[in-house]
């Protein structure tokens, strides 16, 4: 209910405005580092930093640069980092195989932040996009991208990922019931305390075209998403994901991406009060970053006004790229 307003002069909302002290007091949403997951790159080989070019500023690391890097984060106070493998293409099949190798690069990353950070949590991804020869999220026969050999696809993946140390999975495939199957796998494994963060409300987008060279996916895949991702007309639909993911095991969500789609976080976090987290995916990073470059927007102010506009929205915390940057900036 909103309060009927004394008319002017005795209300002049300027007036809240009008030192730093007072926007301050009055303001109701703030960024802090505790909101933030660093999406990171991994790769094979040693002492391998690599620009990704289509991010300015992101790194692919190999896995023994990977350790120090999340210790900067831990020291920075960021407490979660997601990891993503650039796959060795010779490694890619149409089984997939390589997801659930206990020794493949993100379990080799898992563990090597475990090791050299033991209080920052590990976050993954779940899909098989990195190990399919075809690019896709899931296994495809004649051309279609069979939902349920999928699914015991990733609950192999998910147990290799929680056998490894990670804290959080983060299934993105958008397979259906994969959240249940990876939930009773983990049950039974005795991995009672893994959490899921599951890209429940993944649209079919544009915005990803960046990742998908970072990650060397973009090659293999031939079409489109569309048939597991969700067509960016919807936003009911997005409810009744996330709904059901929920209601399968999933201890938190996320909406992907996020700028465009902050009516869905909005929608998410009043309808469920979940821990809702939004991800601020490549192309968005690139945008700003590509604007700030050129002169033609301050990327420090854009990247924390984007970042507070996510808070705003409802979301507990946000998947950025620029995490270290905003923890520094945060810490003064
Ligand atoms: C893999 C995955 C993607 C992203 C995260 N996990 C790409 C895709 O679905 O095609 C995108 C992240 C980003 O763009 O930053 N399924």
């Amino acid at each position: 209910m909103r309060p009927t307003q004394a008319p002017f002069p005795a209300t002049r909302l300027r007036r809240l405005r009008s030192s730093d002290a007072l926007r301050r007091l009055t303001r109701q949403t703030s960024l802090s580092v505790d909101d933030l997951i660093w999406p990171v790159f991994v790769r094979d080989g040693e002492g391998i930093e690599e620009p990704v070019s289509s991010m300015p500023g992101v790194l692919r690391r190999s896995v023994d640069l990977i350790g120090a890097a999340a210790r900067e984060a831990q020291a920075m106070g960021i407490p979660a980092i997601c990891i993503f493998p650039y796959t060795d293409p010779a490694l890619k099949t149409e089984l997939c195989e390589e997801a659930w190798n206990p020794d493949n690069l993100a379990n080799r990353a898992i563990r090597a932040i475990k090791a050299a950070a033991p209080d920052i949590a590990v976050m993954t991804d779940i899909a098989l996009d990195p190990y399919n020869a075809l690019g896709h999220d899931g296994i495809v026969r004649d051309g279609i991208i069979v939902n349920d050999e999928t699914v015991d696809a990733l609950v192999k993946m998910a147990l290799a990922q929680a056998e490894a140390g990670a804290d959080l999975l983060g299934p993105s495939d958008m397979m259906d019931g994969r959240i249940a199957a990876m939930r009773g796998a983990l049950e039974t494994a005795g991995h009672t305390d893994v959490s899921i963060l599951s890209y429940a409300a993944k649209y079919a987008s544009a915005f990803y075209g960046p990742f998908r060279d970072a990650v060397g996916a973009s090659g293999a895949l031939k079409g489109d998403k569309k048939t597991y991702q969700m067509d960016p007309g919807n936003s009911d639909e997005a409810l009744r994901l996330i709904e059901r993911d929920l209601r399968e095991g999933a201890d938190m969500v996320m909406v992907k991406p996020g700028l465009a789609y902050l009516d869905i976080c909005r929608r998410v976090k009043d309808t469920f009060g979940a821990p809702t987290y939004a991800y601020q995916v490549s192309g968005e990073y690139a945008m700003i970053e590509a604007a700030a470059q050129n002169g033609w927007i301050d990327g420090e102010k854009v990247m924390l006004e984007s970042l507070m506009a996510f808070k705003r929205a409802g979301c507990d915390g946000i998947l950025t790229y620029f995490a270290p940057r905003v923890a520094q900036l945060l810490q003064g």
